[in-house]
């Protein structure tokens, strides 16, 4: 039986396996634990299943000597520097596939609320804005034989493309099209790549040049993809037709950032695996993953 550390709350059955197996210390809070608090916590762990809110890099793993198996609670794993892990022979896990289909629905739910303004109508209805119909009123784009241009065509990008094809666009992907062309030629800019060294920051001033006048810029990726002071720029000086967002930097965006104040932007709380199934299937496999690592295995989805 090893030390497990949890580090927070996950209400579904995968946890009872992992806790009939181990030792395990729950963080019952509703935020993550604070950096230094962590590396208390996982003072004497052998095992971690941790979230995409959770750092961890060499200051950690400094603080774990006995670690030796981690799960992410996440397809994403910017959160670890891998490294790090790597030289320290510690296996990481993560939760591939399982979520592709919530977070295509979802990139595909702000591609048709920013197209079709539906923030914009809400907000009108709620003010007493809607005086009758309008033959000009609240136009938006038509989906149908617009052009979605999909950054990262791996399993949620090639998703997200299997609706736009059920839409009737047209969809270019960044491998073959390089990215330039695809910027130039999409009306609709769906990011689907991992946040990287060599992607962060993919999208900024001159990318954002690039794309079409009154283009839709989609992010279900990482925020960190996005430089959102030329964001907000692009969407300021109308270049930019609407900007729908999952995922910000940082997590969670302080109410006060500048980009809040930029117009035609939808910003969601980084939900896109947020459906019940979803969130159950990555607790599964992020305890699988765990009991394959503690017991010497190799890990069912190794990240
Ligand atoms: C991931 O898994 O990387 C998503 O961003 C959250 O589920």
């Amino acid at each position: 039986m090893a030390r497990v550390l949890v580090t927070r709350r996950l209400p579904f059955p995968a946890l009872d396996r992992l806790a009939a197996a181990h030792d395990v210390t729950l963080w019952e809070d509703d935020l993550p634990p604070a950096p230094e608090r962590l590396r208390e916590l996982v003072a004497d762990a052998e095992g971690l299943l941790c979230l995409l809110t959770d750092r961890i890099d060499a200051t950690l793993l400094d603080a774990a000597p006995k670690l030796r198996a981690i799960a992410v609670y996440a397809v994403g794993t910017d959160n670890v520097d891998h490294a790090v892990t790597r030289a320290r022979g510690i296996p990481v896990g993560n939760t591939p596939g399982v979520l592709t289909d919530a977070t295509a629905d979802l990139a595909f739910a702000l591609i048709l609320a920013a197209a079709r303004r539906l923030p914009e109508g809400e907000r009108a209805v709620r003010a007493g804005e809607w005086r009758t119909w309008e033959p000009a009123g609240w136009l938006g784009l038509e989906l149908s034989g617009a052009t979605l241009g999909i950054v990262g065509a791996g399993r949620i990008g090639q998703a997200v493309a299997r609706r736009a094809e059920g839409f009737g666009m047209t969809v270019i992907t960044s491998r073959p099209t390089p990215l330039e062309e695809l910027l130039e030629s999409s009306d609709v800019v769906s990011l689907h790549v991992p946040l990287t060294d060599a992607t962060r920051h993919l999208i900024n001033a001159d990318t954002l040049a690039r794309m079409k006048p009154g283009a839709i810029l989609v992010n279900t990726a990482r925020g960190g993809v996005v430089d959102q002071v030329a964001l907000a720029q692009a969407l300021r000086e109308g270049r930019l037709g609407a900007a729908a967002l999952d995922v910000t930097d940082p997590e969670p965006l302080p109410p006060d950032d500048p980009l809040l104040d930029a117009p035609n932007l939808l910003v969601l709380p980084h939900v896109g695996s947020a459906t019940h199934a979803t969130r159950a299937r990555m607790a599964d496999m992020a305890v699988d993953n765990l009991l394959a690592g503690l017991a010497g295995e190799p890990m069912p989805h190794p990240a």
